[in-house]
């Protein structure tokens, strides 16, 4: 499959051709700082660390570790992610991959039954599901090559938080409901066994103290030591098969972003073991020959189905830890392969995606969380930061309040299995000890002549679609709370679907949707958690938080 797939493309490959843009550099400094996050006290978290000196860099630190701690459905130290920077002052651009690895005893068959079948919640529940986290060592990471604080500072509002507790609404209560048998065993974020009501004040005091340990040791405070013991002998306690050198060899890896160009907007994002940066310059590249703008809105609507549709085949087909797979981003990225792609697409009916190579199923997972941070020297950070689930594992080992992820999950739990979930494409992903499983995530800086956008969101593999909509509107123009506002759609390949929200398609396009042969459900509840920054060279700093979640985004102006 894979052979047929690459023999699309002419033998002349090349390196992928970037066409890269004469965008002027933003000489001058912005003219605001602006944070945009999912919890409003992690937006004052990170606005407390600008204020006190600190970078764009160090109130990453702030942000997650405050997110951490007030927003576990999401995040946490127990989790991973991927942090894209841009340093200003030499315009460096890193992305700062702390993806969780699957620990050494991992297995690719560990959540098979005796008959090869997926055993139901294996993967999602408990300490079995949980990988080795990075975010702890990603936040050191962060602080000392990036920042301008000691980690201890940067770390304190989060260490605050886990201390002297904060309120919980009725989001957390609602996410704690529906996890609520998993959360047994995670005691310590429930208010006496049951959902805490809006307004409780929950108080995590091991939490606090993993913090500080991390804080005062760095990586030692949580990946050696008393922390690492309590970690391993808890996960090994209930069933989970971590080692401590599992926690000692954790690494996390600095990566080249992608870089991509769009009709004058160039976009950086996340690479491999990310699959959001490929998939999201896959469509843009498709998308990029035809006049999008001038056909009518469900001609308009069609394509971008239609190049979701192959952007997700391809995402399910090649993708994986770049570690283990060789993932082939120059040829899917060539314009010479979208142009292929191009020619399979009909103006006037869908394609099936069984008449399409190969029909893996596509992971989704409705947790999740992204932050955007822009500081007054316009150093840019756009985060996406995971537990996977709601709640991750809802494992917290005794004795640490870390909540551990259940990022196991993210694996092609049945690789190779031909008759339920298609052929090699699986394999790409398939779960190998010390491996990284493949991400959604699409942490994403747009530029262009009127200036910067830094934007990401949650929503498992709808994050990607969601990214490209926004993409799109501010190619077009669209200004931060334009972006995240946006009605949303998502294609993904499987199941040959398109998911959209109520306000997204009027009748009238359904009808010319349906009549090409597009299967449509409209959406129970709205989809993602956007924040966006933008930087205008004419008009100043916006910033958006999606008006679907709970988050606060503040421009702070020079006093
Ligand atoms: N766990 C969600 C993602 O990494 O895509």
């Amino acid at each position: 499959m894979r052979a047929a797939i690459l023999s699309f493309m002419p033998r002349l490959l090349a390196p992928v051709i970037i066409l890269l843009l004469s965008i002027p550099a933003h000489a001058a400094h912005p003219p605001a700082a602006a944070i945009a996050s999912a919890h409003p006290l992690a937006t004052d978290a990170g606005m407390e660390i600008l204020n006190a000196g600190g970078n764009a860099f160090d109130a990453a630190v702030a942000v997650t570790g405050a997110l951490a701690v007030v927003a576990p459905m999401s995040c946490g130290l127990g989790g991973g992610g991927f942090w894209l920077l841009h340093r200003a002052k030499d315009n460096f651009e890193t992305m700062i991959d702390g993806r969780e690895t699957a620990p050494q005893a991992a297995r690719n068959n560990m959540y098979l039954d005796e008959q090869g079948n997926v055993v139901p919640n294996l993967s999602l529940d408990g300490p079995l599901s949980a990988a080795i986290p990075g975010t702890p060592a990603a936040l050191v990471h962060l602080a000392k090559k990036y920042g301008r604080l000691p980690l201890a500072r940067s770390l304190a509002p989060a260490i605050r938080l886990a201390h002297d507790g904060f309120a919980t609404d009725e989001f957390y209560r609602r996410v704690a409901e529906f996890r609520l048998t998993a959360l047994a065993n995670a005691p310590g974020l429930l208010e006496q066994g049951k959902p805490p009501q809006p307004g409780f004040v929950l108080r995590q005091p091991d939490l606090a103290a993993v913090l500080i340990s991390l804080a005062k040791q760095g990586t030692a405070g949580f990946y050696h030591g008393e922390v690492a013991s309590k970690l391993v002998d808890g996960v090994r306690h209930a069933g989970g098969i971590w080692t401590l050198n599992d926690l000692a060899n954790y690494k996390i890896i600095e990566r080249t972003p992608l870089r991509g160009e769009y009709h004058g907007t160039r976009i950086t994002s996340a690479p491999p073991p990310s699959s959001g940066g490929v998939a999201l310059m896959s469509m843009l590249n498709i998308l990029s020959g035809y006049p999008l703008t001038t056909l009518d809105a469900s001609t308009q609507t069609h394509l971008l189905i239609e190049a979701m549709r192959r952007a997700y085949r391809d995402r399910a087909e090649y993708l994986g830890d770049p570690g283990f797979v060789s993932v082939p981003v120059k040829q899917l990225l060539h314009p010479f392969y979208a142009a292929g792609l191009r020619a399979s697409i009909r103006l006037d009916r869908a394609t099936p995606s069984s008449a399409l190579p190969t029909e893996i199923p596509v992971q989704q997972g409705p947790d999740t969380t992204h932050f955007s941070i822009l500081d007054r020297d316009g150093n840019r950070v756009a985060a996406t930061v995971t537990v996977n689930y709601a709640f991750g594992s809802a494992f917290i080992p005794p004795g640490t309040g870390v909540l551990l992820n259940d990022e196991m999950d993210d694996f092609s739990a049945k690789p190779g299995a031909p008759n339920a979930y298609g052929l090699v494409g699986a394999e790409a992903n398939a779960i190998a000890p010390g491996k990284r499983p493949l991400s959604s995530m699409t942490p994403t800086f747009l530029e262009n002549q009127r200036g910067v956008a830094i934007l990401g969101t949650p929503g498992g593999s709808r994050i990607i679609s969601m990214v490209l909509l926004a993409t799109l509107e501010f190619a077009r123009g669209g200004n931060a709370a334009n972006m995240v506002a946006l009605p949303r759609l998502h294609h993904q390949f499987v199941p040959d679907q398109v998911f959209y929200e109520a306000d997204a398609l009027n009748p009238g396009q359904r009808a010319m949707l349906e009549k090409r042969g597009h299967r449509l459900e409209q959406t129970a509840d709205r989809f993602g958690d956007m924040q966006a920054i933008v930087w205008e060279r004419d008009t100043g700093v916006n910033a958006a938080s999606d008006p679907r979640g709970r988050g606060a985004a503040r421009v702070q102006n020079p006093p």
